[in-house]
């Protein structure tokens, strides 16, 4: 590099050099607290006490329908819609399950928190947050779950669309949902169709992509739809 075309003086230099050091330490400053915060929570361990605590009421997917849910005077609220704990922070909800909150928290009555290691809350609540779709009303948990029983068949288990049964179709293979081009946004009302009707009925496709509308209810299918987005991620 031609350093008199910079116009860089040595002195100057150093300066830079002393600046940028201090940017990337401030960085990682700021990416180690990030982290911090994020570690508080571990949905893996989250996960394994809702499946032990919470599910009976909460439901598996977390809407609210477990099978004690008939039990209660109040409803649980449904997690896979996800305006009900956007308002509500980390430490909001730990006030909240831990009965330090207002005497008036939903679990301060069954005190189900205080029996709860403090990390465990905070694992509960970070396994919390991944039944929602930011902005909507679908969960993706579910959404696996269906296509690993109804699709993968055809469509494989990552979505390439090489699963066992696609080998004996004839014509049109299945979808490969990895693919770029292969988009949902924009075509909802299409894909809901396809999933439904079958490819035959909604677009002359194929016909060995089933019609699933007597398996699938229009969640199920707006779960599922939810799922395919994540092959390309
Ligand atoms: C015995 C049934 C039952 C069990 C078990 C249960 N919950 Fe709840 N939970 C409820 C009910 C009912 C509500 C709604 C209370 C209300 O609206 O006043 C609720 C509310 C909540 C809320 C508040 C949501 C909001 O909108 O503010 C959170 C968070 C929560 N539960 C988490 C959990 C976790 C985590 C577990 C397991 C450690 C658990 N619950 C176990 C019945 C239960
Ligand atoms: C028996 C094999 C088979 C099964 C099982 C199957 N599919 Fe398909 N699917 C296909 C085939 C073949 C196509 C291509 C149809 C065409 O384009 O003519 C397809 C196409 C699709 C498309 C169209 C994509 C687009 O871009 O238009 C979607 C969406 C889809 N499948 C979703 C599903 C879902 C969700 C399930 C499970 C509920 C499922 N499929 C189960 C064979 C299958």
């Amino acid at each position: 590099m031609n350093e008199s075309k910079c116009g860089e003086t040595p002195k100057r230099r150093m300066k830079l050099v002393r600046l940028l050091a201090i940017f990337v330490i401030l960085m990682g400053l700021e990416e180690a607290a990030i982290a911090q915060v994020k570690r508080k929570g571990d949905p893996r361990r989250g996960e394994e006490l809702y499946r032990a605590l919470c599910w009976t009421c909460h439901g598996r997917y977390g809407r609210g329908d477990g099978p004690a849910a008939q039990y209660l005077a109040t409803s649980p609220p449904d997690f896979t819609d996800s305006a009900v704990l956007r308002g509500k922070s980390d430490q909001t909800l730990f006030s909240l399950l831990s009965g330090r909150g207002q005497p008036s928290a939903p679990h301060a009555p069954m005190a189900i928190g205080e029996i709860l290691k403090e990390q465990s809350i905070w694992d509960a609540i970070a396994y919390l947050r991944t039944l929602a779709v930011p902005g909507k009303h679908v969960s993706i948990q579910a959404g696996r779950d269906i296509y690993n029983t109804f699709c993968w068949s055809c469509h494989g288990k990552n979505g390439d669309g090489q699963g066992p049964g696609a080998k004996n179709l004839v014509g049109v293979k299945p979808r490969d949902f990895r693919r770029k081009d292969f988009v949902i946004e924009g075509r909802e009302e299409e894909i809901y169709q396809t999933i439904f009707a079958g490819a035959a009925k909604a677009y002359h496709g194929s016909p060995y992509m089933p019609e699933w509308k007597s398996a699938l209810s229009r969640q199920q299918i707006l779960d599922v739809m939810e799922y395919l987005q994540t092959f390309k991620k």
